[in-house]
């Protein structure tokens, strides 16, 4: 090691970051960074690549101690972080000086929004800022337009319901279809609910958002996407996010129609969260009866269920990788992180790193309870500090109330229960396309 307070922070050997890379960054970017490979989230789960992953994180932890770690890449700075101190520093002092709009974020989101808030700057990011949080309700629990979308969630379920009930089987098609029928009408109101053509629009953008760098932008398809958006948004349905915004102040700044296709995005992996979190029910029956008297009960904020979401996105994060870039030199016990270097957060690691919790591999929602492990430790599925999501109470409500929903529908088992079971360790990763459930929708119970 080459570390000291007044030099650099450690430097990896060239072994050490070419593992890195083989282990970590390229399998999480292999799956699709903004929009899922399905084949590749299947392999990743047969392969336990997660696991190698947290594994290969832990061995470098061991190996150089708590970091930040530098790795050795030519004409590029990037660090990676080993100690849950450093992450609550990094996401806490951001966007100044560890800034949010690291170079790559930048050439992704800017296939379908390059004005998004996530990749905005000094005022713009303010304003952006100011406005989601405004629209989205962040810090309520029940957005003021709670009860209206817990009917269009009961609504879509009752859809999905009358078609397993046909084959006494859910799978993904069924669900996912349902869920983005939900997002449309959330964001742009019952018009929308049936514009599947606008969803796959934006998955094309998306897909070329995979590729960040590596794909020409598609002005043509952007702005054909941005036009069909603005039809939804210039004709606003009451009850619908996309009336708030028309009520919400703009300034020059704040480029209210680049922030939906954001949300729109981000909704996608609220949705797989859903299935798996489904998943997690159906092979704990004591969670699973939990659920229920809380679906069957009067409490709209659904506690338990929204703790149920969470530990599905701590075993399973959807943002795998925060990503931050120092905009100024800065000093760690370990030395200096010069200016300029990409920081990679790998949230599993953090997560998973069963050297320090016991619960590491199994579902345990008590962990997000008041007082619980979650409050001492850094997991980071929705981030944190002034980045953080400001969309997170938006996402518990909608899922935690689909999930009630179909609690009250039926029951489900999956059909290859092996996949996940109470008794052994939860999967590294769980491709919720290949998620598949037995029905009984007679089952109609109270708990
Ligand atoms: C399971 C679902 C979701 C997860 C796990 C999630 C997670 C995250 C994470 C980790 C970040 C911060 C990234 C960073 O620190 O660099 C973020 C940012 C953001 N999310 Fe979410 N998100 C979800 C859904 C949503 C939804 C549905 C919305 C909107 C309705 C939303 C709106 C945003 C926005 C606007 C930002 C940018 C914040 C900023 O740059 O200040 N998210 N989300």
């Amino acid at each position: 090691m080459n570390a000291s307070a007044t030099g650099t922070v450690p430097v990896a050997s060239v072994s050490g970051t070419l593992a890195l890379i083989g282990d970590v960054i390229v399998p999480t970017l292999a799956k699709g960074p903004i929009i899922r490979r399905r084949r590749v989230v299947g392999i990743a789960e047969r392969h336990d690549l997660v696991g190698r992953a947290v594994r290969r994180m832990q061995r470098l932890h061991q190996h150089y101690g708590d970091g930040p770690l530098l790795m050795r890449i030519p004409a590029r700075k990037q660090a990676v972080l080993l100690a849950a101190a450093d992450v609550r520093r990094v996401l806490d002092e951001s966007p100044e000086p560890f800034a949010a709009d690291s170079s790559e974020k930048r050439a992704a989101l800017s296939h379908f929004n390059p004005d998004t808030v996530l990749i905005s700057r000094g005022e713009d990011r303010i304003d952006r800022r100011r406005f989601n949080e405004a629209v989205l309700d962040t810090g309520c629990p029940m957005h003021r337009l709670a009860e209206r979308f817990r009917t269009v969630v009961e609504e879509e379920a009752g859809a999905v319901l009358a078609r397993a009930r046909r084959g006494n089987t859910l799978d993904w098609e069924v669900f996912g279809d349902a869920w983005f029928c939900v997002v449309r009408r959330v964001v742009l109101g019952d018009a929308a609910r049936d514009d599947r053509a606008f969803t796959r629009l934006h998955e094309r953008l998306r897909a070329y958002a995979n590729l960040a760098f590596m794909q020409p932008i598609r002005h043509e398809l952007r702005d054909r996407f941005l036009a069909r958006l603005n039809q939804y948004l210039d004709d606003p349905e009451p009850e619908s996010l996309a009336a708030i915004m028309a009520r919400t102040p703009t300034t020059p700044r704040t480029a209210p129609d680049h922030q939906p296709p954001h949300w729109m995005f981000a909704a996608d992996p609220a949705g797989m969260t859903t299935f798996r979190t489904l998943a997690l029910l159906a092979a704990h029956p004591e969670h699973e009866e939990r659920a229920r008297a809380e679906a069957a009960g009067d409490d709209p904020t659904l506690p338990f269920l929204r703790r149920c979401v969470l530990e599905s996105l701590r075993l399973w994060p959807t943002t795998p990788m925060l990503l931050r870039q120092s905009r100024s030199d800065t000093q760690w016990d370990t030395g200096v992180l010069p200016a300029d270097t990409g920081i990679l957060i790998y949230a599993p690691f953090f997560h998973r790193d069963d050297r320090h919790l016991p619960f590491a591999h199994r579902f345990a929602p008590e962990v997000w309870e008041p007082g619980g492990a979650a409050e001492a430790w850094p997991f980071v599925p929705f981030s944190a500090g002034p980045v953080r999501c400001p969309g997170e109470d938006l996402v518990l409500l909608l899922t935690s109330s689909m999930l009630a929903a179909l609690l009250r529908g039926g029951r489900y088992r999956e059909q290859q229960p092996t996949r996940i079971a109470a008794s052994t360790r939860m999967p590294s990763t769980l491709d919720n396309y290949t998620l598949r459930f037995s029905v009984d929708t007679a089952a109609r119970h109270a708990a």
